[in-house]
């Protein structure tokens, strides 16, 4: 008896291979394996009538064949099943959507984009400085000198470096962007006024209103006659565009060694609109009941300060100042801790 094992497998093979759909492949099936008449199940039942030799070769073969043609019916079927599964996807308009989720800014980039824009309309430029300053930059040059008590305001990280330049002789991460107030005068001639935002660093232990890294603007005009009377124009107008409406603004006597005189700015409260009481009679938390909100630290550029840039005092005079962006943003979103800014809390940063 002879089997042609070789030419039933490649048959057998090729029909899977052409089966279209789960039907077809259970015919290809029953024609191959069919337990009353598959052509590979009728050779294994006429195995006992054959003689023993021809047995003992064909045996294992017609095994292996059955193996591998049921192997072979299992795979194809899987991949009928993908593509049937796949194809109801594309067609079934029922299933629901994948939902694509859009990132979008961050409420201090939002701020920080508005308040470029405010200055931008009112002829400001806008500049940037470095994040890592030099100890000149960040005090010397502003009328700050070492071992003076005023230094103990800014809480500095040092970085370990040294170099016999002057100006790069010492390094830290900057306390606040006044440095690059040096670094423009430097390179420029006045009349210009330029707004610098960026980031600062303090060594400081955080709070509801601190954080060790935050964001300032600072503000510089400088020209040949420019006086407090410019400054207190160019901020209730800035402040009267950022909160849009008609904001009253106070300044207080303080001390900036940068500056002379040195102010400090409040803005009326924007919850209470001054009053230090809610419509319900409540205290307002936001101004404490103080009726002002603390936003930022300004004045009349230093003498010194304009020495230190390479200019004649005697030409020029300028007023400056520099906000806490997150303060502002604060204020604006009525948010109550700084700290919830930098929390990586998707259900505080989705809600802007
Ligand atoms: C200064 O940094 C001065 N360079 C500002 C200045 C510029 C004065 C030009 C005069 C002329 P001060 O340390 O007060 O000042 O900080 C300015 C603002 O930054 C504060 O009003 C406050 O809004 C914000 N700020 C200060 N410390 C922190 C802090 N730890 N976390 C968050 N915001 C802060």
């Amino acid at each position: 008896m002879q089997f042609d094992l070789v030419k039933i497998k490649k048959e057998a093979k090729k029909l899977i291979e052409k089966a279209g759909d789960a039907k077809a492949l259970e015919d290809v099936r029953i024609k191959y394996l069919g337990r009353a008449s598959g052509e590979v199940t009728k050779m294994m039942k006429m195995l006992p009538e054959v003689v023993l030799g021809e047995r003992r070769k064909y045996g294992p073969l017609l095994n292996s064949l059955k193996r591998e043609l049921e192997e072979s019916l299992e795979k194809k079927l899987t991949v009928l099943k993908t593509l049937s599964a796949g194809s109801r996807v594309a067609l079934d308009i029922t299933m629901p959507g994948k939902k694509v989720s859009l990132g979008h800014l961050h409420p201090l980039t939002i701020v920080e984009k508005e308040i470029r824009n405010i200055f931008k309309a009112m002829n400001f430029s806008v500049v940037e400085g470095p994040e890592v300053e030099s100890e000149y930059y960040n005090f010397d040059a502003l009328n700050i000198p070492k071992n003076h008590p005023a230094r103990e305001m800014w809480d500095t990280f040092w970085i370990r470096h040294q170099t016999s330049d002057i100006r790069h002789q010492k390094l830290l991460l900057r306390t606040h962007t006044s440095p690059v107030q040096i670094r423009y005068m430097e390179q420029h001639k006045p009349p210009f006024q330029i707004i610098v935002p960026g980031r600062v660093f303090r060594y400081e232990a955080t709070d509801a209103s601190h954080e060790i890294n935050f964001y300032q603007v600072e503000g510089l005009m400088v020209g040949k006659d420019i006086t407090l009377a410019n400054f207190k124009f160019v901020i209730e107008e800035f402040f009267k565009r950022l909160f849009k409406k008609d904001i009253e603004v106070r300044l207080r006597p303080s001390y900036f060694p940068f500056v002379e005189p040195g102010l400090e700015v409040d803005v009326q409260c924007v919850r209470c609109g001054g009053k230090a009481r809610l419509p319900d009679g409540q205290g307002c938390g936001l101004c404490k009941e103080s009726g002002w909100l603390e936003v930022m630290g300004a004045g009349m550029v230093h003498p010194r300060v304009f020495e230190a840039a390479g200019y004649n005092p005697r030409d020029f005079r300028g007023f400056a100042f520099g906000l806490g962006l997150e303060r502002i943003a604060m204020i604006k979103y009525n948010i109550p801790d700084i700290r919830l800014f930098y929390s990586g809390d998707l259900r505080f940063i989705k809600q802007f």
